[in-house]
């Protein structure tokens, strides 16, 4: 994971230098949302499946960048007064709270077009084909079918006269959390020209991950300690948040999470021994502290 993280932020670096125009504090903005912390979890999820294809990491890494774009604009948006109304993210301030709420609105949509920007560029992969089933493919997961509307539904819960049970709740999740990491697993699959079922076994995969990743980020906040994790925690509960913890309480959750898991380690059988990283990483998902 170290190793992704490094190759990514020197792509990252590469693809938001400084610069001196007159609008540089969206520049500055951008950088501080996308440099300088994060697990780039989702980029290790890219590169990895990818790499089980065979396909060139200046290509993967390129990709890699262009989730993380969508994921660190989904957190400088979710981090908003309007939102979650956070202050501290990866350890630093959040964006809106280092510049201001209008910057932090802007460095997010900038962000998210950017990624296309990314994936649309003939480096990425010179083949028209690919770049456009990348960009469809990350358009359904980020978009209302995805973490958009996953994010729509977490608002909704909060309401006091809404009551979401388990299957709606992992219905929110997975689209706000589950999307795109399928999506990082799929885009290794794009770029590798893998065969249907390949795609569908690691979407599938990522899929539940990604879930299974929700429910024990919704752990960490009432367990886990803000220096560890480097953003406020306790703010679930404050919100009236609907999460698998609200409902069924911290370890009734925990082992839900351990059976996705399991379930999402399944899907990884027809790559017949290659998928050992995969396999760790959702050991990784159940044990992170962060
Ligand atoms: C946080 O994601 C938001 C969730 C989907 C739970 P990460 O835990 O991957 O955050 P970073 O990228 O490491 O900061
Ligand atoms: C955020 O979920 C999921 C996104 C799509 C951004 P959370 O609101 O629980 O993420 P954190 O805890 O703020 O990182
Ligand atoms: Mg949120
Ligand atoms: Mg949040
Ligand atoms: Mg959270």
């Amino acid at each position: 994971m170290d190793e992704v993280a490094e190759a990514v932020n020197l792509t990252i670096e590469r693809l938001l230098p400084e610069t001196d125009l007159s609008e540089a504090p969206l520049y500055e903005a951008m950088r501080h949302g996308t440099l300088g912390g994060g697990k780039r979890l989702r980029p290790f999820l890219c590169m990895q499946s990818a790499s089980l294809f065979n396909v060139p990491t200046s290509r993967s890494r390129r990709v890699a960048a262009a989730i993380e774009f969508i994921h660190c604009y989904s957190l400088i948006h979710d981090d908003l007064p309007a939102m979650d109304n956070a202050s501290l993210r990866r350890g630093k301030p959040t964006v809106h709270k280092q510049y201001d709420d209008a910057t932090a609105i802007l460095a997010g949509d900038a962000l998210l077009t950017l990624a296309f920007e990314v994936l649309a560029d003939p480096e990425t992969h010179p083949d028209p084909h690919v770049q456009c089933q990348l960009i469809r493919s990350l358009a359904v997961a980020a978009g209302g079918h995805g973490m958009v509307g996953g994010q729509m539904l977490d608002l909704i819960a909060e309401n006091d006269d809404v009551e979401f049970d388990v299957g709606e709740i992992s219905r929110l999740q997975r689209m706000k959390t589950g999307k795109l990491m399928a999506f990082a697993c799929e885009a290794g699959a794009i770029l590798g020209k893998a065969s249907e079922q390949q795609r569908k076994a690691l979407c599938n995969y990522a899929f539940d991950l990604g879930l299974a990743f929700q429910v024990t980020d919704d752990i960490l906040d009432v367990e886990a300690d803000p220096q560890d994790t480097g953003k406020d925690t306790g703010k679930d509960e404050e919100a009236g948040k609907a999460t698998f913890v609200s409902t069924m309480g911290k370890d009734a959750a925990r082992s839900r999470a351990e059976m996705i898991v399991a379930q999402a380690t399944r899907h990884l059988k027809i790559f017949e021994g290659r998928e050992e990283m995969l396999k760790e990483l959702a050991d990784y998902v159940l044990e992170r502290r962060a």
